[in-house]
């Protein structure tokens, strides 16, 4: 099923999500099939659970052709629930990025260059992944999401913030979200 996502300014996008206690479940099988489908119908390149109002510690990410990021490479398809993150580089890159809860912006949002993703798939199956690029940087965005946090919060320089079609005017303005 495609839900709605809910849009920066409501308060659910600001809770600590809980963790996941049950693998494995129906319902769980259930919410991760509505998220793809939500993600895929918005053309994101990841999603949350609690940006569709279910305050769980559930990312789904990966594509491998995304026409909001034409120039970004393949991240494989990932179901992380639980997740840690630790930096394996003191180093920060900036680039652009976007959000489905922010739709029509983007901005410049310094990241870890390099991290350590651990956590587990919706079957309870362990994920231990060292990735860098757009592929820590995906993971970084979605799992904000899950302490409450928007890039825009992250953004350190303000001017380098404004609306896609402007920033960006050849991205296909379907994709202007
Ligand atoms: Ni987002």
């Amino acid at each position: 099923m495609i839900h709605s996502i809910l849009k920066m300014g409501d308060a659910r996008l600001l809770r600590k999500a809980e963790p996941i206690t049950q693998f494995d479940t129906p319902q769980l099988h259930e919410l991760v099939a509505d998220l793809f489908e939500t993600m895929q119908y918005a053309n994101g390149a990841g999603l949350a659970a609690p940006q569709i109002g279910v305050n769980l510690q559930l990312v789904i990410f990966g594509f491998k052709n995304n026409s909001r990021y034409p120039d970004a490479p393949t991240v494989p398809e990932t179901v992380l629930l639980n997740p840690v993150l630790t930096p394996l580089a003191d180093t920060i890159e900036e680039a652009w990025e976007g959000c489905l809860s922010v739709p029509g912006m983007r901005g410049l949002v310094p990241r870890w260059s390099k991290l350590r993703y651990e956590g587990f798939d919706q079957f309870g199956n362990p994920i231990c992944r060292e990735v860098d690029g757009f592929h820590a940087r995906v993971v970084q965005h979605e799992c904000d999401h899950l302490n409450g946090v928007l890039y825009p919060m992250r953004i350190t320089d303000l001017s380098q913030f404004g609306f896609t079609e402007v920033l960006f005017p050849e991205l296909d303005p379907a994709d202007d979200d």
